[in-house]
């Protein structure tokens, strides 16, 4: 879609690991002209836009500052919220929801005051949730206030796809959906390799190599990938930056790229009450402007209605 060239802004809060690991991968990437970081701590948020901004000699020349005043993301088109209590090792994302809340509340009146016409990104989590509590803090639509969900999750999927088969990431067609977190799973029935459905993908010998037992593997090891990088490192940044910033680039661009965010479904695939949760959606300038339809066998639609549960339960304990 062709669109007048803009000065696009992107506001990135929280200049913790996953909030600069954002803005160094939009710098990198080229996804806006201007990228700056807001965090409460405006020491930490005024250095790491300085640290990114001094290589920009080398990348994109996006104009990279970060400050403690909210001032800074004034008439932001995008904002990406990673700031929040984050996960301990072992510790599920829903469980931060009630600290991240208070948070929320707080922040983002103001937030909406200096960008009222910004898009809202929701990568803190648990972000399903948190997106749906964004939504009624800021009045926003769901299109235009949505979470980053499973668009990591398919891409650590693909990942271990790829290495299992012997080729490219770029070749793989396979999508977690649901819930970004422990009830997500992907849609087998639509994976494929090129034109090959996965599970008639076979080795060089002429076996099957997506056997129900491969597949179970994948998905849990998709599925438990952070837990392990935060075993390693404490918490995970790097995919999770670069992901935001793919979504970006298509909101700011006005790609109309499909990706698997975040957004409330309500009444489809029999889903009720308010759960946001990542169905493959095209997203674009307006932000999510229409998720698919994605044919799935009875088992998946049992498995995305226990996705909207968990999301469901935890926005009723807050009180949503
Ligand atoms: C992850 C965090 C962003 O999955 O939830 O890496």
């Amino acid at each position: 879609m062709a669109l007048d060239k803009k000065h696009t802004k992107l506001g990135v809060i929280g200049a913790g690991g996953v909030g600069s690991a954002t803005a160094y991968a939009a710098t990198l990437r080229g996804a806006a002209d201007e990228i700056v970081i807001y965090d409460i701590a405006g020491d930490r948020a005024e250095a790491e836009g300085l640290d990114i901004a001094h290589g920009t000699m080398f990348a994109h020349e996006a104009q990279v500052a970060g400050s403690g005043d909210v001032e800074i993301l004034r008439d932001a088109d995008l904002i990406i919220v990673t700031a929040g209590a984050r996960q301990k090792p072992g510790q599920p994302r829903l469980e931060l929801a009630e600290a991240n809340v208070n948070i929320f509340k707080a922040m983002l009146p103001q937030v909406m005051k200096v960008a009222p016409n910004a898009i809202l990104m929701i990568v803190t989590n648990p972000c399903d949730v948190l997106a749906v509590v964004a939504q009624n803090i800021t009045g926003l639509p769901t299109e235009r206030c949505f979470a980053s969900g499973t668009v990591l999750d398919s891409s650590r999927l693909r990942w271990l796809i790829a290495k299992k088969a012997g080729v490219s990431i770029k070749s793989v067609h396979a999508n977690v959906v649901g819930e970004h977190g422990d009830s997500e799973f992907p849609v087998w029935s639509a994976a494929n390799i090129g034109m090959v459905p996965l599970n008639d993908w076979t080795n060089e010998a002429g076996e099957k190599v997506f056997t129900d037992e491969v597949k179970e593997e994948l998905a849990e090891q998709a599925m438990r990938a952070a837990y392990k990088v935060i075993e390693g490192k404490g918490s995970t940044n790097y995919a999770i930056g670069i992901s935001a910033t793919r979504i970006a680039e298509a909101v700011l661009k006005g790609e109309d790229a499909v990706l698997n965010v975040a957004t409330q479904i309500r009444g489809r695939y029999g889903i009720e009450g308010e759960a946001a949760l990542s169905l493959p959606s095209v997203v674009s300038r307006e932000g999510v402007k229409r998720v698919l339809d994605v044919p799935m066998d009875e088992a998946e639609v049992g498995r995305l209605r226990a996705s909207a549960e968990a999301i469901n339960n935890s926005l009723k304990t807050l009180g949503f």
